[in-house]
């Protein structure tokens, strides 16, 4: 079984796809951690981002595995545990950079399917029901207001001690977002069997209640 998972930016995806996979037992797949962590390998190696060739070799010789500790899912690249390093606003703005080069993208991609397929996954990302596993037995694609978004990560960047105004992440927010529907590969889009759900105004429960009973359903069928 394979649920994909996509939407923007502080949509709610990550909450929702944790706790989806919790409540079924799978593994998760956060694609959006793998994009990030190729772009911090490239900062760290100092590389030009914009050198597609350069940034899909780092890409090439990084292995991602992901397990819930202690509740919380961790992605490992090459064994190691990565976390709060791939957060970071560089590497958020990086990572947007990086995930528009075409060869990066075949790398990432040919590995999601591999271990997506290995048992049966929440895939959180962008292009998981339009490019990765277009043909996933439950496609979702979450949505909110961008001044919504903007307020929850403000709301995330104060508990982390970090400093946000609002308008600047709102403005931010919206760039990115632009970045990532308008690029030529693999845009940011619904495909159109994906579910799609409005977080704006609804609960994290309310909203695994819809989702596990399309799986019920999806299964029985
Ligand atoms: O979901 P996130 O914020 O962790 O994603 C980080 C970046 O990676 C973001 O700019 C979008 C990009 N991304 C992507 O292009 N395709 C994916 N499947 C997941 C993330």
């Amino acid at each position: 079984m394979i649920v994909a998972i996509d939407g923007p930016a502080g949509a709610g995806k990550s909450t929702v796809a944790r706790e989806l996979a919790r409540r079924l037992g799978y593994q998760l797949v956060d694609t959006g951690a793998m994009y990030r962590t190729v772009a911090f390998e490239s900062l760290r190696a100092d590389i030009d981002l914009k050198d597609e060739e350069a940034v899909a070799e780092i890409a090439e010789n990084l292995k991602f595995e992901f397990r819930f500790v202690d509740g919380e899912n961790i992605t490992f690249c090459n064994g190691e545990a990565l976390q709060d390093e791939i957060r970071t606003a560089e590497v958020s703005r990086a990572s947007s950079i990086i995930s528009a080069h075409p060869k990066v993208r075949q790398v990432l991609v040919r590995q999601q399917r591999r271990v997506g397929r290995e048992r049966s996954s929440v895939l959180e990302g962008r292009d998981i029901g339009t490019v990765v596993f277009p043909d996933a037995e439950v496609k979702v694609f979450i949505t909110a207001s961008s001044r919504v978004r903007a307020r929850r990560r403000v709301e995330q960047m104060e508990e982390q001690g970090e400093e946000a105004d609002f308008e600047e992440v709102l403005s931010e927010m919206v760039a990115r977002d632009k970045r990532d529907s308008e690029r030529e590969i693999a845009p940011l889009v619904k495909a159109e069997d994906a579910l799609e759900i409005d977080s704006s105004d609804r609960d994290v429960d309310d909203i695994l209640d819809e989702l596990q009973d399309a799986i019920s359903e999806q299964q029985d069928g």
